[in-house]
């Protein structure tokens, strides 16, 4: 007698249970990690609580109104430049600080040092004001961008020369 067709069912069976219970058992752990996915909206810059902390003695070009860096301190941003203004003294925003990566699609942006020109991406040729980082051109690729650069909150410590910068 020829018994295939029913191994065949058996198999077909046993596949479909092992399936079956396999999918009873994850569904719950999957579909929650799906609600905790949706219940923790990445940060905003503003509630972003790792700090760096910048000696401005080793940058004197800071000290001066219209001095500007734009330099890589490591882990923020993975390494990729953050640009510092120091557009006042003695005020309590005495500094402009912004993440060098544009908010458009990750371009570079690149320091104009001159005061009162604008901050360049080579990538689609946005143009950000130079101290609020306001979007002044959009991208060639997308004229109805615009969003501003990304900055960052910091402190300053004027008795320590030092600057602490959130990331
Ligand atoms: S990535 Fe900067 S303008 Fe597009």
């Amino acid at each position: 007698m020829d018994n295939k067709p029913d191994r065949r069912e058996f198999i077909e069976k046993a596949i479909f249970l092992a399936g079956s219970t396999f999918c009873a058992s994850c569904a719950p752990a999957f579909f929650s990690a799906c609600e905790y996915i949706q219940e923790k909206p990445i940060p905003t810059m503003t509630e972003r609580t790792r700090e760096h902390i910048v000696d401005l003695n080793s940058f004197p070009e800071l000290n001066e109104i219209g001095g500007a860096i734009s330099k890589s301190f490591g882990k923020p941003f993975a390494g990729r430049p953050i640009i510092i203004i120091r557009k006042e003294k003695g005020t309590e925003d005495d500094f402009s600080i912004f993440s060098s990566i544009c908010p458009h699609q990750g371009g570079e942006i690149i320091l104009n040092e001159e005061l009162g020109k604008n901050h360049w991406c080579l990538e689609h040729y946005s143009e950000y004001d130079f101290i609020s980082g306001e979007n002044l051109v959009p991208p060639d690729s997308e004229p109805d961008f615009k969003d501003p650069l990304v900055k960052l909150k910091y402190e300053h410590y004027p008795e320590e020369n030092k600057l602490k910068f959130y990331y």
